[in-house]
């Protein structure tokens, strides 16, 4: 494997630019397995390479593939209006690097967000012709039976769309809780359904993409995590029933 200068691979995963991780080196506050490191030219194989900055562990990784619980109160925009976007939740590194969400969620959405440097992977999870399935767990404004799953399945009429949208599943969990499940992402596409059956969304949380759902990932809102091979290759499979 071709190895890399330090500090070319520092630069890569999102420690600023050349001349910046070339400072870092010099200063002493890199390290390789555990010896300082002060010559920025040294080389490494950097596959899984683990060094410390600031004595703070990181493994290289050429792309990054993060699931993040977002709060509410938070944009999915780079460049947010109203509140913090998403990015100040992550270490300021992958700012650097460019990671992005997958898609988006409105700023009072919570719940399962996808980010990433890689704009293959964000293409193909967000382009429409891929129809991944995504469930939304919704708060209702009033109570509802099953009056409301009908509908939703047979399909509502919202403004500006031809022709009337359905849910691919619909689920009353209580009176005031919905899960629905969709396999497109249009504006405020739940809101707008909810609006045009008669209810209301009071709140909305994004519980589950493809196969990873929410609930197994013990993490709290706010809390992000790296994707393992399992959790991205459960984002290609059918969800669980
Ligand atoms: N539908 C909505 O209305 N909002 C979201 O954030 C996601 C889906």
């Amino acid at each position: 494997m071709k190895k890399l200068s330090l500090d070319r691979i520092l630069q890569s995963q999102g420690f600023g630019t050349r001349k910046g991780c070339r400072g870092l080196i010099e200063d002493g506050d890199v390290a390789v397995g555990g010896e300082t490191v002060t010559r920025w030219q040294t080389e490494f194989v950097p596959e899984g390479l683990a060094f410390t900055v600031f004595d703070e562990p990181w493994i290289y990784r050429k792309q990054v593939y993060l699931v993040l619980n977002k709060p509410p109160n938070y944009e999915c925009s780079r460049k947010p209006s109203h509140h913090p976007g998403v990015h100040t939740l992550l270490p300021e590194q992958f700012t650097w690097r460019d990671v992005q969400p997958v898609g988006r969620l409105d700023h009072d959405t919570t719940g399962l967000l996808l980010l990433s440097d890689d704009g293959d992977f964000i293409h193909a999870q967000s382009h429409p012709k891929r129809h991944q399935p995504k469930v939304y767990r919704a708060t209702l404004g009033q109570p509802a039976d099953d009056g409301l799953v009908r509908q939703l399945l047979d399909g509502v009429k919202l403004i500006d769309e031809p022709a009337p949208i359905a849910a691919l599943a619909a689920t009353l969990i209580d009176p005031l809780t919905i899960e629905i499940e969709l396999d497109q992402g249009k504006y405020h596409q739940v809101k707008r359904m909810l609006a045009a059956a008669g209810n209301h969304c009071a709140a909305l949380a994004r519980v589950r993409i493809g196969g990873l759902a929410l609930a197994d990932l013990d993490l709290a809102e706010g809390e992000w995590r790296y994707l393992d091979a399992a959790q991205l290759a459960a984002l290609n499979a059918d969800p669980a029933p």
